[in-house]
């Protein structure tokens, strides 16, 4: 992953590109690290650990220069280190890089056969070294950064700066996002739009196999072959501000409680005025032709899939077929034209699902995404993307993004529904009408909170912990298993309670608890019987029910945590508010960095 930025500025660029850094840090923390050109001279600071770590460095040791990169790192290619850490220098080039360089064994053993040596673990170091060898085989800063960049394999974003250029950066961009941010006089390029925020709202995208040359007084961009082109510069809307955490503690406990909000916030897109009647945004998407649905994501965001795989198939009669982005690109899938491609992501940069995106097209009939940010390549690869509305989510853990992502393809559902005959004027009026009743019933999920952050005490001293569900609740097992290995490091599994018998009954004891989610739905009754099945060999249940489910089965249980009284059908809406808020309580036990957990990062640039 990793964020990059570049600036040719009118001021002191180490204090601007710290400020982008802290917008790009949720695509990694693992270090920082800046280089700028004062006075000809190319100097560099790198910090191990989040910004602050290189803040606090530049207070002590100042670095001056109007001109400079800089990177915040996730790491791929060695350990997190101050050697590992960008910008990478080498004689009188410095590079910054998102991405993976694959040929880099060739081209560093290569280097090393002409005298170089390599001093850190990292493909970028590579990169670097290759520039300063066609530097000094004579060529001029600009061809021999296009020379270097014709020599690497993978998918990478790439800076260039150079000793005695205080008024250059070469930019690269193949796979990995790139901006190009146009000031008054200066100019910017970064990962997205948002680092770029503070200096410039008119933004220039480089397409895939694109190089630019940056100057103060402009960039010229050129394409895969060379040739000298235009790429529109449009001015997008974006919220100036970094999101604040406001009086929570950590931003995910913000974007949970702001999800009643935001998610009434997409529906207003997605629901026509009389709120009987999917409408608007949901237009765009055209299901009539289509035999079969193929939804394709990563992580929490595959999870909001196999949700709306029962949904399309309930609600609108659909084959629908899911899959994980890295296996389903692997995986060669025939595709027809009467097939919708659909991907979900959050970033809408996420390597697998762009890649798996990109193996649709001109295969499927049409290619549609559901995303949060749409100038993201996602969106912009799409026929037809769908915003979810949830606004900036800072916390690496996905929350407010996944009830948003929800109510997206549920609106969807039911269009399709509609649409293709499927689903009544009546039938639809009431369903979404019982939509516009889930932000009251997620404040009300929410006010459990205090008896959550009691039982987080129980939980937090657990080793292992299973979340069983069935139906609608199978996924949400899933995703409040992700959720609370992400950021509490407890080890955690979700099953579909139905297949415990086949295996992993075996892990029950009176040390594993075993959280079960069991709104009263058509499948109650089976959930609560292999419930029974874990009490009976000694396993302590958190059953997390309505109120009747709670009368009907609470006997023999831990723990009761009772939710509102929901439609079936919406009930994951709901039941997400427990699944996040046990795993954010448990990990604010355990004292573990909730909104930057370790080796995780926000927006997965790599494969
Ligand atoms: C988990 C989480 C991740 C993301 C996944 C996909 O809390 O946030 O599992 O859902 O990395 O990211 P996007 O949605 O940006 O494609």
């Amino acid at each position: 992953m990793c964020g990059i930025i570049g600036i040719l500025g009118e001021h002191s660029a180490a204090p601007l590109m710290v400020e982008a850094l802290r917008r790009l840090e949720y695509r990694g923390y693992d270090s920082a690290g800046i280089a700028t050109v004062h006075d000809g001279v190319l100097g560099r600071r790198r910090a191990v650990g989040k910004l602050g770590a290189l803040a606090d460095l530049l207070v002590v040791d100042p670095i001056q220069g109007r001109s400079g990169i800089g990177h915040t790192r996730w790491a791929t290619h060695g350990k997190p280190t101050v050697a590992n850490a960008h910008p990478h220098r080498s004689g009188p080039v410095a590079v910054v890089h998102n991405g993976i360089i694959e040929n880099f064994r060739e081209l560093r053993a290569e280097l090393e056969g002409k005298g170089h040596t390599f001093v850190t673990e990292t493909d970028t170091e590579t990169v670097a070294v290759l520039c300063a060898q066609n530097l000094a085989d004579g060529l001029p800063p600009i061809e021999a950064a296009v020379a270097t960049l014709k020599r690497l394999e993978g998918a990478f974003a790439l800076c260039f700066l150079f000793e005695g250029e205080d008024d250059l950066i070469v930019a690269a961009r193949r796979g990995s996002p790139l901006a190009i941010g146009h000031g008054e006089g200066e100019m910017f390029v970064g990962s997205d739009a948002l680092a770029l925020a503070p200096f410039t709202r008119r933004i220039t995208y480089l397409n895939d196999g694109d190089h630019v040359v940056l100057t103060r007084a402009g960039a010229e961009i050129f394409d895969t072959d060379g040739a000298a082109t235009d790429r529109p510069t449009k001015t997008v809307a974006l919220d100036n501000m970094i999101a604040e955490k406001g009086e929570h503690r950590h931003f995910m406990s913000k974007e949970v409680h702001e999800q009643p909000e935001v998610l009434s916030y997409a529906l207003q897109h997605y629901a026509g005025p009389g709120r009987d009647r999917i409408e608007g945004a949901a237009d765009a998407v055209d299901f009539t032709g289509t035999d079969r649905l193929i939804m394709v994501a990563c992580g929490t965001a595959f999870y909001a899939c196999q949700v709306a795989k029962y949904w399309f198939e309930q609600i609108a009669g659909m084959v629908v077929e899911i899959d994980i982005a890295s296996e389903f690109r692997y995986r060669n899938p025939p595709l027809r034209d009467s097939d919708m491609a659909l991907f979900v992501s959050q970033s809408g940069e996420t390597a697998d699902t762009l890649a798996a995106l990109n193996y649709c097209k001109g295969k499927a009939g049409s290619i549609v995404s559901v995303v949060n940010a749409m100038e993201s390549s996602i969106a912009r690869a799409s026929d037809a993307a769908l915003p979810i509305h949830a606004g900036v989510e800072v916390g690496v853990a996905s929350t407010k993004a996944f009830s948003c992502q929800l109510t997206v393809l549920l609106s969807l559902a039911i269009h399709a529904g509609r649409t293709r005959g499927h689903l009544s004027a009546a039938d639809e009026a009431q369903l979404v009408s019982r939509m516009f009743e889930l932000p009251r019933l997620m404040n009300e999920a929410i006010a459990t909170e205090p008896q959550i952050a009691k039982l987080a005490q129980w939980l937090a001293g657990a080793r292992d912990i299973l979340f069983l569900g069935r139906g609608l609740m199978y996924p949400m097992a899933l995703e409040g298993a992700l959720k609370l290995k992400e950021i509490s490091y407890i080890h955690a599994e979700g099953y579909a309670s139905g297949e415990l018998k086949h295996g992993p009954i075996a892990l029950i004891d009176e040390n594993v608890p075993v959280i079960v989610f069991a709104p009263r739905d058509a499948l109650f009754e089976k959930l609560v019987s292999n419930m029974q099945e874990v009490m009976a060999r000694g396993g302590r249940v958190l059953l997390v029910t309505d109120a009747e489910g709670a009368e009907i089965a609470r006997h023999g249980t831990a723990e009761v945590l009772v939710m509102p009284t929901v439609d079936p059908r919406l009930a994951p809406m709901v039941y997400a508010i427990p699944a996040q808020l046990i795993a954010y309580h448990t990990a604010v036990t355990k004292g573990t960095d909730v909104d930057q957990p370790r080796n995780l990062a926000k927006s997965v640039t790599v494969e």
